[in-house]
C-alpha cells in the first residue's frame, strides 16, 4: 500500500516576513488620496500588536526586516512576494518607488531556502496585495499596479493553478476589499467595486465558494491562518473600527477571532494582510 501524500493545510503557516515603519511613512507614503495625518507612534503601536500576534500569539518565526527611510512604504511588505508551496515570485512593483523594497524580501526568501523567482521583465507591474490565492486558483487583481504581464508572468511561474484576472476598480488593490477568510470562504466588501469583482471571480471560477460579506469593504482585508491546536483563526479590523462588520466576524462557528487595530497605516492604503509575506517552511 502507498501513502498517499498528504495536501497542504489551507493557511498552515510557519513563518511570517514583517518590516518595520520608517518616519518617512507619516509624509512620503503613497495614498490614494489626501486626507488625515498619520500618527507614526500609534501606527507602530498597531503594527507592534499585530505583529506580537503571529510571533507570540500564533508562534509563527518572525523574520523582521528594519525599516528603510528611503523606502517609505516598506512596511507593506505583502506586495514584494508572492509564495505559493517552495516557490516565491519576487514582484515587481507597479509604484517606482517601491521597486527596491524587494531587495529585503530577496535576500530573507533565499535564506529559508525557497525557489526564488524574479519578475524581470520592465514591461510587467505587480503587487501582491493584487494577488488572492485560494488554495484552488489564483485571481490577479488588475489595478493600477498590476498589469496584464504581471499576471502573465505569475501564470507561469506557477503552473499547477488556474490563474484568472479581475479588474479592480475603486481601490488600489483586489485584496482592500477581498481576502479568504478561510478555506473555500471570500471575504467581500459591500460596495459595488467589490461586489462586481466577487461575481466576475465567480463567473471564471469552476469552484463555488462560500462569502463572507462584509459591511465595510476595509473589514474585508483580514488575514486567515490554521494554526496546530487552534484551528481557525482570523485576524480582523476591531469593533471600534468597524461595529457592523465585526458583528459579521463573530458569527463565525469555530474560529479563533483576533481583533487588530489598524487605524493608522490605513491612512496611506494599508490593510492587515499588506503587513505580512506569511511561509510555510514546514509543509
Ligand atoms: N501606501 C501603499 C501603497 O500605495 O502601495
Amino acid at each position: 500500500m502507498t501513502m498517499a501524500a498528504s495536501l497542504p493545510v489551507f493557511g498552515r503557516c510557519s513563518h511570517a516576513v514583517v518590516r518595520g515603519i520608517p518616519d518617512s511613512l507619516a509624509a512620503e507614503a503613497l495614498r490614494m488620496s489626501g486626507g488625515e495625518a498619520v500618527d507614526l507612534e500609534a501606527a507602530r503601536r498597531e503594527h507592534q500588536r499585530y505583529t506580537r500576534v503571529l510571533g507570540t500569539e500564533l508562534g509563527l518565526e518572525l523574520r523582521q526586516l528594519p525599516a528603510d527611510p528611503a523606502l517609505p512604504d516598506c512596511v507593506f511588505v505583502e506586495d514584494t512576494a508572492v509564495v505559493c508551496g517552495d516557490t516565491a515570485l519576487l514582484t515587481r512593483p507597479g509604484a517606482p518607488s517601491r521597486r527596491r523594497e524587494v531587495e529585503a524580501t530577496k535576500q530573507v526568501l533565499n535564506d529559508l531556502n525557497f525557489n526564488v523567482v524574479e519578475m524581470t521583465d520592465e514591461a510587467a507591474t505587480l503587487d501582491g496585495g493584487d494577488i488572492l490565492f485560494t488554495g484552488k486558483e489564483f485571481f490577479v487583481g488588475l489595478s493600477q499596479r498590476t498589469n496584464q504581464r504581471g499576471a502573465e508572468i505569475l501564470a507561469d511561474v506557477f503552473k499547477d493553478y488556474a490563474v484568472s484576472k479581475v479588474s479592480v476598480t475603486g481601490t488600489l488593490h483586489l485584496k482592500s476589499y477581498c481576502t479568504m477568510a478561510g478555506p473555500e470562504l471570500i471575504a467581500i466588501g459591500s460596495s459595488e467595486h467589490a461586489q462586481k469583482a466577487l461575481q466576475i471571480m465567480q463567473e471564471m471560477s469552476d469552484h463555488r465558494y462560500d462569502k463572507l460579506t462584509l459591511p465595510d469593504d476595509q473589514a474585508a482585508n483580514c488575514v486567515y491562518l490554521n494554526i496546530p491546536n487552534k484551528g481557525h483563526v482570523l485576524l480582523h479590523r476591531t469593533a471600534q473600527e468597524f461595529p457592523e462588520s465585526a458583528k459579521v466576524f463573530e458569527k463565525l462557528k469555530n474560529y479563533t477571532l483576533i481583533p487588530v487595530s489598524n487605524t493608522e497605516l490605513a491612512k496611506v492604503d494599508g490593510g492587515l494582510t499588506c503587513c505580512s509575506v506569511l511561509l510555510n517552511k514546514r509543509a
